[in-house]
């Protein structure tokens, strides 16, 4: 490592009308480190790299690159001068190819100044290789799944051989497998003396591979820690400035009845769409009053499940039963599963989950508007009562619930989607990675509330990646492996060697 710095930041600061994002931060990274980044949702993290990246171009402070200042009109000139962005938010074109969106603006071009597609396909193959990702250049980046779409985006900042690599939360979306991989980059780069920059929620990533933390805290520096040296809750400390209690053991209500009864559902698509892995046997049982939870590898047909039991899953020959209550349920849409108490936590909140340019109000209150209306008035005072509750609960950072949703930092957005729908009151919740991109702070928050809600009677259906969260979170945890359930692991009997195991299709007992 040498001491002068790659990038040096001085007193960034950045103001969003009367929201101080940023104020006064310095920030360097050094050739060969992992500098992680740490705060909770909207203490600024983005927004200070996306000054760094040249998204942001109207900033107070200044910044060096290899000890000249530099000032980026764009992100282009911050890719110039070396640095490489993997954004929060994906921005890929979803009509274009996997190959197409990785060297968008740079292709490889023949002798006549064609572009030189066999190049890009055999390129772009080497890159998502290198992520271990088994992955066709040519597919369309649309038809990929959230987590491949995180890794399309890794390939992209790994083929600009950047010299200072910036990823915001690049695990958010991915499997354990692939986020081995990607520490194995990672490992490489800073080898090779990549300086990085790395913004993660997930602690134990964290102790593993970084080398500096800087804690941000509303806007400004709380303290900058050798990980080595201060322990977990020294960082935490520094984050939420108060130690957060994690979720072991808490007393639990007795489930009731079972209120969501799956046998054999396999669904056959008329048309099979690449990357999609539809139920193809499916057995599992929620009790009302129970959080039961969905493990599997990326592939393994969670997402598709979650869907197909909200009634928003592809269309296709059915089989096996479903029933809620003591009624069958084969929702035709998803009015049709509100109707009947279901409501859904989608993985993708940009696509599917927010209206993006309205205000926090609006989002949260939409869908459940008719219980707030009287004879198609809208009560407005129970209205604002009512968002101001779920803002609470929640603890969502927002300005004022008129802003809109688009200004908010990602965690909070992820928040508000889940706002939304428990404003429903719904009887079954379907959740899709519901604590994503949360801070460990309110991540504690939901998974209390969570378990009000199971003890208040509702049903909860969870999938996740993290499997710390399955094992402290769910009564009982479900396995599914190429869109059938493998094992059904009572709390007692869940350990993450078990639950690998079966989702990697090892024999596992059985046990519902
Ligand atoms: N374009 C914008 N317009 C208005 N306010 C914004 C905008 N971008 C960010 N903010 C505000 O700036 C603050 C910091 O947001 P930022 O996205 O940097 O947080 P973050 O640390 O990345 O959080 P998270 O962990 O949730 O991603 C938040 O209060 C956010 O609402
Ligand atoms: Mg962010």
């Amino acid at each position: 490592m040498t001491d002068r710095p790659l990038v040096r930041m001085t007193g960034i600061g950045k103001r969003f009308g009367g929201v101080h994002a940023c104020r006064d931060i310095d920030l360097t990274v050094t050739a060969g480190e992992v500098h992680a980044l740490l705060g909770e949702n909207g203490a600024g993290k983005s927004t200070l790299i996306n000054v760094l990246s040249g998204v942001i171009t109207e900033h107070d402070g200044t910044i060096e690159v290899d000890g000249e200042p530099v000032s980026f009109a764009g992100p282009a000139d911050a890719q110039r001068a070396g640095i490489a962005t993997i954004h929060q938010e994906l921005d890929l074109v979803a009509g274009l190819s996997i190959a197409e969106n990785m060297f968008l603006g740079r292709e490889p071009r023949t002798r006549l100044g064609t572009v030189d597609i066999r190049r890009m396909r055999r390129q772009a193959e080497a890159h998502l290789r290198t992520l271990g990702a088994d992955l066709d250049p040519r597919r369309l980046v649309g038809s990929l799944r959230v987590g491949e779409q995180q890794l399309v985006e890794i390939g992209r900042a790994l083929s600009l051989r950047a010299r200072v690599l910036i990823m915001d939360e690049p695990t958010a979306a991915l499997a354990d497998a692939e986020v081995e991989r990607l520490f194995a980059t990672i490992t490489e780069l800073r080898r090779a003396g990549v300086g990085i920059v790395y913004i993660s929620h997930r602690m134990a990533e964290i102790e593993l591979i970084a080398d500096r933390v800087t804690v941000l805290r509303n806007g400004t520096v709380a303290g900058s820690v050798d990980p080595r040296v201060a322990s977990r809750d020294d960082i935490i400390q520094l984050m939420v400035g108060r130690s957060v209690d994690a979720l072991f053991g808490e007393g639990r209500n007795e489930p009731g009845a079972v209120l969501l009864d799956v046998r054999g559902l396999a669904v056959t698509p008329r048309r099979p769409v690449p990357g999609r892995t539809e139920p193809a046997g499916v057995d599992l049982t929620v009790r009302s009053g129970e959080i039961v939870g969905l493990a599997g590898l990326m592939g393994a047909g969670r997402t598709e499940l979650l869907e197909t039991l909200f009634g928003a899953g592809g269309s296709g020959r059915r089989a096996g039963q479903v029933t809620i209550g003591d009624r069958p349920y084969r929702p035709s849409g998803p009015r049709a599963a509100l109707a009947r108490g279901v409501a859904f936590v989608p993985e993708d909140r940009r696509g599917a989950g927010l209206m993006l340019e309205h205000s926090v109000a609006d989002n949260v209150v939409l869908s459940a508007l008719s219980s707030l209306t009287t004879l198609g008035l809208v009560r407005r005072p129970l209205l604002r009562r009512t968002v101001a509750e779920q803002l609470t609960t929640l603890a969502v950072k927002a300005a004022s619930p008129s802003i809109p949703v688009a200004t908010l930092s990602g965690g909070n957005q992820q928040k508000i989607v889940f706002a939304k729908q428990l404003l429903m009151r719904p009887r079954l919740l379907l959740l899709d990675e519901p604590t994503r991109g949360v801070d460990i702070g309110a991540k504690a928050e939901i998974y209390h509330l969570l378990h009000r809600l199971a003890d208040s009677g509702m049903a909860i259906l969870l999938a996740s990646s993290e499997l710390p969260e399955l094992l402290s979170l769910c009564d009982r945890v479900v396995v599914l492996h190429r869109g059938r359930t493998v094992a059904v692991l009572p709390r007692a009997s869940a350990t993450q060697q078990a639950i690998l195991a079966a989702a990697n299709g090892d024999d596992v007992k059985e046990s519902r």
